[in-house]
């Protein structure tokens, strides 16, 4: 390094899930306090940290070959520091510094707010620094930095998982279930709201539950309504939601609070009830289409989207086709598919009957090709019509298009002017294709609602 600048330079690799990218966000923004600035060059990078989650497939093994790579570069750089954090931090903890000479620091999923401490000590220290304590408290709250252009946020209102479903590892790896408080949540949504964003979305693994043992009366229902109340807050998103723990107050608040957006991802994993046992889910498959019915009744613009594991360990062909019946039945608007796969310290890594990986394949393209057909027709059905669109920014694929989404959360591209960015306006949908719809600004079609908060 030329030594002109006291600026160190951060490189940040996240895999995994959303509330993994808003943790990753969480230590660019703890780092840049002591004078990290983000970089996309990892050749050039002081500091490097991999945020790992393993909730998808194979997550230990990307992060080891990743970690492979980067020793040729340690080598050139001794100064370079390498980290670790998340769940596969969390989840092999001091065989990580064992297997990987050259790493220098693991944090696990609670050490976020510590990470420049931790930083610290590997330079002072000069080894290798490992944190992968629990902390049963919630997560401290951090300043939130203003950041120019920025329309939509994520807020995470709790952390971990009880529900220890069979399948996943996240109650393991990141921990009980703690919430947040209202007001830690209120405030970082009002910083949000003074630097210019104007959609927030509430995660947590299981949102509907918020709030259980905070000993405060607020429910989940009851947190929209408060952040929904907040000036200057165009549109209110929020997920994961669990179906058995879904409300009727979340329901009621869905069809009433007008900035809550018509659009609740409620993953259903299986069509059938053996398989639903077998996961641990606790609800059956008539229970979660009583919830869908209540949900469509209270709200009948509402778009639901899904996730489903395929070829769970003693899935017959019959229960598979149960899960085809009820994608077919309820038409999700969206939907993530799996292959089944054994995660560590799970229940069913130790279940028999394992499926072969040809099947699994087999029965996953089925999902993915019915599932195509059908948002394919749902995106067709709504040509004509006249949506609600959040302008995010400018199209990545078309110069002079804009991209912004629509309250069931489908991306729209449409021609118009930079200065919509921020604003809500009306479009007419022309086209719809597979992953996303196409239209025009339909006549004094600027809501304006941005600017009059
Ligand atoms: N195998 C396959 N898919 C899994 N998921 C979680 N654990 C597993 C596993 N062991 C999927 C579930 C969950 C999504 C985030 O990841 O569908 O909802
Ligand atoms: Fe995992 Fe089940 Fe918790 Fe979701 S609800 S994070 S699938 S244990």
């Amino acid at each position: 390094m030329s030594g002109e600048t006291t600026k160190k330079r951060l490189y940040v690799a996240t895999f995994g899930c959303q509330m993994n990218a808003y943790d990753s966000e969480r230590m660019v923004d703890l780092l840049a306090e002591q004078d990290y600035v983000q970089t996309s060059d990892i050749t050039q990078a002081d500091l490097i940290l991999l945020n790992t989650c393993s909730i998808r497939e194979k997550a230990e093994k990307k992060v080891y070959s990743f970690l492979g790579r980067l020793k040729a570069l340690k080598q050139k750089r001794p100064h370079l520091i390498i980290g670790v954090s998340g769940c596969v931090a969390q989840q092999q903890g001091r065989r990580l510094l064992e297997d990987v000479p050259h790493l220098d620091l693991v944090v696990g999923t609670h050490g976020v707010s510590r990470l420049p401490e931790l930083v610290e000590e590997v330079v002072r220290a000069g080894r290798p620094v490992l944190s992968t304590e629990f902390v049963l408290e919630p997560p401290r709250s951090l300043p939130v930095p203003f950041k120019p252009g920025r329309v939509k946020a994520f807020l995470t209102i709790m952390q971990g998982c009880d529900n220890f479903c069979s399948y996943c590892v996240v109650p393991y790896v990141r921990g009980r279930e703690v919430s947040r408080p209202p007001e830690d949540i209120l405030e970082e949504a009002r910083a949000l709201l003074a630097g210019g964003v104007k959609e927030i979305t509430l995660l947590g693994q299981n949102v509907n539950s918020y709030g259980r043992r905070l000993g405060s009366e607020v429910s989940f229902a009851g947190l929209l309504r408060r952040v929904a109340e907040l000036p200057g807050l165009l549109r209110l998103r929020f997920t994961t939601s669990h179906p058995k723990d879904l409300s009727p107050e979340l329901i009621q608040a869905l069809a009433e609070v007008p900035v809550l957006c018509e659009h609740i991802h409620l993953p259903v994993q299986s069509g059938s009830n053996l398989i639903l046992a077998a996961m641990r889910r606790r609800y059956t498959r008539e229970q979660y289409l009583e919830k869908v019915e209540a949900l469509q009744a209270a709200c009948p613009d509402l778009a639901l989207t899904t996730d489903v594991i395929v070829g769970f360990p003693g899935e017959t062909k019959s229960d598979f086709e149960e899960t085809l019946d009820l994608l077919r039945r309820v038409r999700f608007d969206g939907l993530y598919s799996f292959k089944y796969s054994d995660r560590p310290m799970t229940v069913a890594a130790r279940l028999d009957q394992k499926l072969d990986e040809a099947v699994k394949g087999q029965r996953l393209a089925m999902v993915q090709a019915l599932q195509r057909e059908i948002v394919l027709a749902r995106h067709q059905e709504l040509v004509g019509q006249e949506v609600e669109v959040l302008v995010e920014g400018a199209s990545k694929r078309t110069a002079g298009q804009l991209t912004g989404r629509t309250r069931t959360n489908k991306i729209v591209n449409f021609s118009g002017a930079p200065r919509l960015i921020g604003h809500l306006v009306r479009i007419s949908i022309t086209e719809g294709f597979a992953n996303s719809l196409r239209g025009e600004q339909s006549a004094g079609g600027e809501a304006g609602l941005a600017s009059t908060a």
